[in-house]
C-alpha cells in the first residue's frame, strides 16, 4: 500500500513576482503530487511569526518574516504517496547552491532567503501548518 498523505506547501514571494506559479506547480503534477487546496494571499506578520516559532530564536527570524510577507504567496496543501519527503526531493536543498540541477529551487530560489518554495519537514508540522492556513472546508479529498 502506498502511504498517500498530505504536505503543505508555499511558493514564496520571489517566485510569484518572478510569474513561475505555473511552472512549480507543473513540476509537482508531473513528479506525483496533486494539488488539493490552494489560495493566493499575503501573509500577516503575527501568522508569519507563529508559522515559523521554531526559528525565532535564529539570527536571521527577522529577515524571513519581513521577506515571507512581503508580497502575495501561494498557499497549498499537496496530496499523493509519501507527500511530505517527495515534495522535499522536489523543492531540493534550501541553500540553492547546494540544490540538485532540476530540483525547484535550483531552478528558481534567488538566495537562500529567497529560496522560491517551502515544505513541511515532516507529517506532523504539515497537519500544524494546514490547519494554520486553511478551514477544514477548503480541503479536497483526492
Ligand atoms: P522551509 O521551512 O522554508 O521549507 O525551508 P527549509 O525547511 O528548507 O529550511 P529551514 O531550516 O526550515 O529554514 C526556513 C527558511 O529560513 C530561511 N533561512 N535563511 N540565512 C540563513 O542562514 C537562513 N537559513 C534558513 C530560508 O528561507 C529557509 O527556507
Ligand atoms: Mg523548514
Amino acid at each position: 500500500m502506498s502511504n498517500v498523505e498530505k504536505t503543505f506547501s508555499i511558493i514564496k514571494p520571489n517566485a510569484v513576482k518572478k510569474a513561475v506559479i505555473g511552472d512549480i506547480i507543473k513540476q509537482f503534477e508531473s513528479e506525483g503530487l496533486k494539488v488539493t487546496a490552494a489560495k493566493l494571499a499575503m501573509i500577516s506578520k503575527d501568522k508569519c511569526e507563529i508559522f515559523y516559532a521554531e526559528h525565532k530564536e535564529r539570527p536571521f527570524f527577522g529577515e524571513l518574516v519581513e521577506f515571507m510577507t512581503s508580497g502575495p504567496v501561494l498557499l497549498m496543501v499537496l496530496s499523493g504517496p509519501n507527500a511530505v519527503t517527495k515534495n522535499r526531493q522536489i523543492m531540493g536543498a534550501t541553500d540553492p547552491k547546494k540544490a540538485d540541477a532540476g530540483t525547484i529551487r535550483a531552478k528558481h530560489a534567488d538566495s537562500m532567503g529567497e529560496n522560491a518554495v517551502h515544505g513541511s519537514d515532516s507529517a506532523e508540522s504539515a497537519k500544524r501548518e494546514i490547519a494554520l492556513f486553511f478551514e477544514p472546508y477548503e480541503l479536497v479529498n483526492a
